[in-house]
């Protein structure tokens, strides 16, 4: 081990001391391996698992070399499998059946409840039943738009043990959104809540879905059925705080509930049906579908350069070995952990580290409806307290919000079964690492700073909580079955220390196949620049002593809390209102998002900038995409600075966004005096 620095951790030794690999000199053996003779490494690990055929072709076939042919990558070629059977029956037929899958958490303290492995699949099996009576078949997609319930765990399981494809919208979406997500895939069932409070707030999401599937039926998509969870029922409802804190919720009950506080809906029989009703009629009995290890598992959208959304599609053999490999190996998972993931399953953090891979490891985990502030700011280390959580993983942007209140709120709680700590969602800065493994870890934890992508399926670099010392900051190396290169503008590999683009050279098992129905913009978008390589979109170093650090996304992309978003996407969103003529927008640093949007617009002849329209446009991008997606920043530009061809210099436009005059070069700018303009037209609060 080397000496432990200000800048160089070791690992943990409780974690160390059982862990699955437990040195570098382990790590690169296995690695090493993993990569020499992919079939030995991972023919190894399948054996963990049930295949009801085994592999019959090749074991790996790709391409990724563009001006060779098609880009493919196949695994396990003529192995049959389910993965919801390997999640559930599995574990059940161990006889694990009571054991507790999650441990169910509310949005208020006072809701929480236990569910087993035993329980999930016979629930499972019903809604597969369900989709089954309404014609839902092999191939088949279905929209899920839900909270974090274990509905939302037995809705994906029952899509893929019957071999449909789950498409899961992030519950923060907008109908819009939803709409367009559904009818890109072309879903033919959607499954919903009725709704939820995250915080104070409520998340009315029957109405919503209920306007999208309004959208969806003005193009044409028939959807089957909508088949709704009654949770309102079934939760507290947030109490009016001292401070006013909860007025948000105390309006939404004024509106969406009836004299008998029952929260109301819409009901439309032809589609809509209660979830509860149509289980209370199937049986707890289904067999699985056995699928080919290539039939796809999910589709996942994720923003575009472009501005229209990519389905991230990704299929069930290789992203079933691979999530339950990374999981049990970047957070060392042993049985009688508690683990403990804060992502949303809207997310593909959720996917991969909620339900799949979890549930493969046959893991105890904590499934949390709420959010980190409520109803106060220890909510996090009051759960890991309560459930002896020892596996716990997060995003920067929540610790860096959680920071701000101090360490009081954390030392208040006993979290000394804590072992594993995760970052995940974009570069943690080392401020925050060293908060987090100081206060929260009491310098008695492993820290694993995750980097991966929704496209890449699972972790691709990280830190092996048992072996690698860690330097805050860095994600350090990559995982079993990867190969990374750092590439220069030219595409000449950049060997030793440097910095460039961030490449794989050859495929994993959890990487994504395709865009859904658009095999051409997954060939374009991951292998066009550098042909022979997958490019991530992201920057990275490497240090002299090998060590990688991700310094972000180098194309017109923004990471804002963790969640990518196009500049593409809002622009489209902002020039639909009809006084704005022209938009564009760029990232500014945050001290707690990470990045926020901050967003130019040029007005059509005859309108002023009035504070009016500036909440009209964040309201715009919120209904476009998401309140996640509101712009923190609107400024006036009575032109952006653009080249002679026509681009727009955004460079120069985010140096204006956080009020630093050192341009460089703008002499090929077609009118380099708007610059000037620009920046005095900053908005005030901007300056601050
Ligand atoms: C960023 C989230 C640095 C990166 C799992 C990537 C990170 C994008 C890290 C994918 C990390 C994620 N360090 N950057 N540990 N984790 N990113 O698809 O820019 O929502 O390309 O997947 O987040 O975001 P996505």
């Amino acid at each position: 081990m080397p000496m432990e620095t200000a800048n160089m951790f070791n690992p943990a030794s409780k974690v160390s001391k059982i862990s699955h690999c437990s040195s570098m000199e382990q790590y690169k053996q296995m690695h090493d391996k993993s990569l020499k003779d992919p079939e030995a490494f991972w023919g190894e690990i399948t054996k963990e698992f049930h295949f009801e055929e085994k592999v019959k072709g090749k074991f790996l076939d790709y391409n990724f070399d563009i001006t060779k042919g098609k880009i493919f990558v196949r695994w396990l070629e003529g192995a049959k499998t389910n993965i919801c059977y390997n999640c559930l029956d599995r574990h059940v037929l161990a006889g694990k059946g009571d054991q507790v899958a999650f441990y169910w958490e509310g949005n208020d303290p006072a809701d929480a409840e236990v569910v087993t492995y035993g329980e999930l699949l016979k629930d499972v099996c019903r809604v597969a039943n369900v989709l089954k009576a309404k014609g839902v078949a092999k191939g088949d997609r279905v929209a899920i738009y839900m909270p974090m319930v274990k509905h939302l765990v037995v809705a994906m399981l029952a899509v893929a043990r019957i071999g449909a494809v789950h498409s899961i919208v992030f519950g923060g979406y907008s109908a819009d959104s939803l709409a367009d997500r559904m009818m890109d895939a072309q879903a033919s069932v959607l499954i919903t809540a009725d709704a939820v409070w995250r915080g104070p707030k409520l998340i009315a999401l029957k109405e919503i879905a209920d306007d999208a599937l309004k959208l969806c039926s003005a193009k044409d998509l028939k959807v089957k059925m909508n088949l709704v969870v009654q949770h309102m029922n079934k939760v507290t409802a947030p109490q009016p705080a001292s401070n006013g804190t909860a007025a948000n919720g105390n309006v939404a009950k004024k509106t969406h509930f009836d004299d008998k506080g029952n929260f109301k809906v819409n009901w439309d029989p032809s589609v809509d049906v209660w979830w509860h009703e149509a289980l209370s009629t199937v049986s707890s009995e289904c067999d699985p579908v056995w699928m080919d290890t290539e039939d796809p598992l999910f589709m996942l959208y994720t923003s575009g350069s472009t501005g229209k959304p990519k389905g991230v599609q990704h299929t069930i053999g290789g992203y079933m070995l691979y999530t339950a490999t990374t999981f049990k190996y970047s957070f060392d998972y042993h049985q009688g952990d508690v683990y403990f993931c804060t992502a949303d399953i809207g997310w593909i953090t959720g996917h991969s580290y909620v339900t799949y891979g979890p549930l493969l490891n046959g893991a105890t985990s904590v499934l949390f409806e709420g959010v980190p502030t409520y109803p106060h700011t220890g909510r996090f280390w009051e759960i890991i307290e309560k459930y002896k959580v020892s596996k716990f993983y997060t995003a920067p942007t929540a610790i860096r919000a959680l920071m701000k209140f101090g360490d009081e709120p954390v030392k208040k709680y006993d979290l000394s079964s804590l072992a594993v700590l995760g970052s995940v969602g974009e570069p943690i800065n080392p401020e925050a690492w060293l908060w987090y493994y100081r206060v929260v870890g009491d310098s008695n934890v492993s820290i694993v700073d995750t980097f991966w992508q929704t496209e890449t399926g699972g972790h691709v670099i990280t830190p092996l909580p048992g072996a690698t010392p860690c330097k805050p900051g860095s994600a350090c190396f990559p995982f079993f079955g990867v190969d990374v290169a750092l590439l220069d503008e030219e595409g000449r590999e950049i060997k030793g220390e440097g910095e460039g683009y961030l490449v794989f050279c050859r495929p994993w098992p959890g990487m994504m196949r395709t865009v859904y129905g658009n095999h051409e913009r997954f060939e374009t978008t991951y292998f066009k620049k550098f042909p022979g390589f997958y490019c991530t979109g992201d920057g990275a170093r490497r240090d002299s002593d090998g060590y990688i650090w991700v310094t972000g996304r180098i194309d017109d992309m923004l990471n804002v809390s963790g969640h990518l978003l196009s500049t593409a996407q809002v622009e489209s969103s902002l020039v639909e209102h009809p006084s704005v003529a022209e938009a564009a927008a760029v990232a500014r640093p945050h001290s707690i998002k990470g990045e926020c949007l901050y967003c130019f617009v040029t007005l059509t002849e005859g309108n002023s900038f009035e504070d009016k329209l500036i909440a009209e446009l964040k309201n715009k991008v919120r209904s476009k995409i998401g309140a996640f997606a509101s712009p923190d920043f609107i400024q006036l530009a009575p032109g952006l600075p653009k080249t002679r061809s026509g681009k727009i210099m955004r460079r120069v436009l985010r140096k204006i966004a956080v009020g630093d005059k050192d341009f460089g070069d703008i002499s090929t700018l077609a009118d380099p005096s708007i610059v000037e303009k620009l920046f005095e037209l900053r908005p005030k609060e901007s300056k601050k």
